[in-house]
């Protein structure tokens, strides 16, 4: 993951987007990269989600797209075929961390309770997503890991939104966050790119102050 985590420092909100049509996922990236979002997290849950993930890798060589919702190791090769740069779990199995090692696709694994944390650091994986963040502590909780787990940043996700990203954001073990709220399902399939915009807008505002 070392490899990359340049790309998020410099742009810490990932959106995550669950996207099914070539055409409607072309334009959200343009969007979002345009606007200065250039780290795209796009989940496996759809059934044209890798033909979405290679048409925007392909189009857009200088954003970093990885693919989220890993939950087998075969579809580590299978991102990697389509131009993913990275791959994010809600949660982790050795399985896939030794996979992902093994083909060098760079990982975020999930962990949201003091085990899992540990369980990662043993596996080496000392940058873990934190997931549910809103539902396992939210801010508050990573602050208090901040003095328990001093060698480990984090990228939370899952319940954050356009009023709390900027508290993740102020904590020193929060490299990064991802989230949904940005690009709503619902603004993707009527094509309400100028919301899209606007809100992408909003947080590169809200990440330069
Ligand atoms: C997810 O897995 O869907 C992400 O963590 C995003 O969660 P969110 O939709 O609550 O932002």
């Amino acid at each position: 993951m070392h490899k990359i985590i340049q790309h998020f420092v410099q742009s810490p909100v990932i959106p995550v987007l669950t996207l099914n049509e070539i055409n409607s996922s072309l334009k959200v990236a343009e969007v979002l990269i345009t606007e200065g979002l250039t780290n795209l997290e796009i989940t496996l849950r759809t059934p044209n989600a890798l033909k979405c993930i290679e048409a925007i890798a392909k189009e857009f060589p200088q954003a970093n797209v990885g693919a989220g919702t890993i939950v087998r190791k075969e579809q580590l090769q299978q991102i990697k075929d389509v131009g993913c740069t990275f791959a994010v779990s809600p949660g982790f199995t050795k399985t896939l961390v030794t996979e992902a090692k093994k083909i060098d696709m760079p990982y975020l694994p999930g962990a949201s309770t003091p085990s899992e944390i540990i369980e990662l650091l043993e596996l080496g994986v000392t940058f873990q997503k934190f997931f549910h963040a809103g539902n396992s502590g939210g801010y508050k909780m990573l602050q208090a890991y901040a003095n328990i787990f001093s060698d480990v940043k984090f990228c939370p996700t899952g319940g954050i939104g356009a009023m709390d990203f900027t508290d993740y954001l102020k904590l020193d073990n929060v490299l990064c966050l991802g989230g949904s709220w940005m690009v709503p399902n619902k603004d993707v399939e009527n094509g309400n790119y100028d919301k899209i915009k606007s809100a992408a807008a909003m947080i590169m505002s809200a990440i330069k102050t």
